[in-house]
């Protein structure tokens, strides 16, 4: 089974998220190509199922990546589809992260993608990643710079991923008896 685990970031922490949920992914036997969804990106995507993420960048998923949902539309709705958010809601506390659990496009692509699951993680932030005026609201807000990532619950997810990917055995085929009798 094919599955690409598409994302776009600016600094690194979703294209580590997307690594490692493939690592999951290729140690399970599933052939996992991790891909970043950049602007312009030609082929259509014919995988057999996706997980796809992005950054948030005030409170929607960056251009890029929006784009590739809103393009591919069509295609992704016919496959199992998982979705993941990177950010710092879940740090900065219960308000920020129950307004991130559906950033734009989601939120308008959402009845037409029909993802599996969303899911939201916390992703890593430096002092240089921001202006002095984002500074300045990042630590009223409360926010610590760092990388707050949580490589359990990303394998955790991705794990849970796996299982529901997992071929089903095949059943006994009835129409066999009918060859049987053709004979
Ligand atoms: C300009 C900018 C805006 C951001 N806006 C948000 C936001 O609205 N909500 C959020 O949860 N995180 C926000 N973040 C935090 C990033 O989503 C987070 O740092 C993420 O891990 C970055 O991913 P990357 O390392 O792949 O670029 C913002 C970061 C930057 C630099």
């Amino acid at each position: 089974m094919r599955v690409l685990i598409g994302y776009a970031g600016v600094h690194g922490s979703t294209r580590g998220v997307a690594e490692r949920v493939a690592a999951t992914f290729t140690a399970r036997g599933f052939q996992a190509e991790v891909t970043e969804l950049a602007a312009g990106a030609d082929a259509a995507p014919d995988h057999d199922a996706y997980v796809l993420g992005s950054a948030i960048h005030n409170g929607r998923w960056l251009p890029e990546a929006a784009e590739y949902l809103r393009r591919y539309t069509p295609e992704l709705a016919r496959q199992p589809l998982w979705l993941y958010s990177v950010g710092l809601a879940r740090v900065l506390g219960e308000w920020f992260e129950k307004h991130s659990q559906n950033p734009e496009p989601l939120s308008s692509l959402c009845d037409l993608l029909a993802p599996v699951d969303h899911h939201l993680f916390a992703g890593a932030f430096e002092r240089d990643h921001t202006s002095w005026a984002g500074h300045v609201v990042f630590r009223t807000l409360g926010g610590r710079y760092g990388d707050h990532r949580d490589w359990r619950e990303i394998d955790a997810w991705a794990t849970g991923i796996a299982h529901r990917l997992l071929p089903v055995p095949l059943k006994k085929e009835h129409h066999r008896s009918g060859l049987t009798q053709d004979r």
